[in-house]
């Protein structure tokens, strides 16, 4: 496959985000990862800083790369010339709200295929929202987070770089 997008809030990227990245770019030439706007969040991370976070966590994966877009993802597709995007699927409480999308996707580009990669196990919990409510009360997060930008995360909660404010 040439094009691959994974589109998401990313807020902010986790390992789990990064397992899929991973796997996912050894499924194509090209994996672009998609920082879009959802309207259901109220986001705690600056698209610009969550774009900077993932591009400091995937500079190791040379066929990926980071951008951001405002608008809809349908028509992002048409835009870049991709066909498909990739989506984690963690527990089956995902499925429903990614079905929904995966058809209005296609109702809104006919052209467009999601696809879905099952998360890795040891990641089949992990949320961005639930390593930020651990963040901001100084839990240890080094397990769900990417080394390169766990400074980031406490910061953004006002705490230190081992999360002790
Ligand atoms: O990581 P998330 O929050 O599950 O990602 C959801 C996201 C950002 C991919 C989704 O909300 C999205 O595609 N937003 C762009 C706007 C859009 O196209 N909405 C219609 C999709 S049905």
């Amino acid at each position: 496959m040439e094009k691959l997008v994974y589109p998401g809030s990313f807020d902010p990227i986790t390992l789990g985000h990064v397992d899929i990245i991973r796997r996912a770019a050894g499924l194509c030439d090209e994996l672009i990862v998609a920082v879009l706007v959802n309207p259901g969040k109220q986001p705690s991370f600056t698209i610009g800083e969550r774009v900077d976070m993932i591009r400091r966590c995937i500079s190791g994966i040379d066929n990926a790369s980071v951008r951001s877009f405002d608008g809809l993802l349908a028509q992002y597709l048409q835009n870049i010339g991709a066909r498909a995007i990739i989506k984690g699927l963690r527990a089956v409480s995902d499925y429903e709200y990614e079905l929904q999308m995966a058809h209005m996707n296609k109702k809104l580009n006919i052209e467009m295929e999601t696809l879905f990669m099952m998360a890795s196990l040891q990641y089949s919990f992990l949320s961005s929202s639930t390593v930020k409510d651990v963040a901001r009360y100084g839990g240890d997060i080094s397990e769900f987070i990417p080394e390169e930008i766990i400074e980031d995360v406490y910061a953004k909660f006002g705490r230190g770089k081992d999360g002790i404010s």
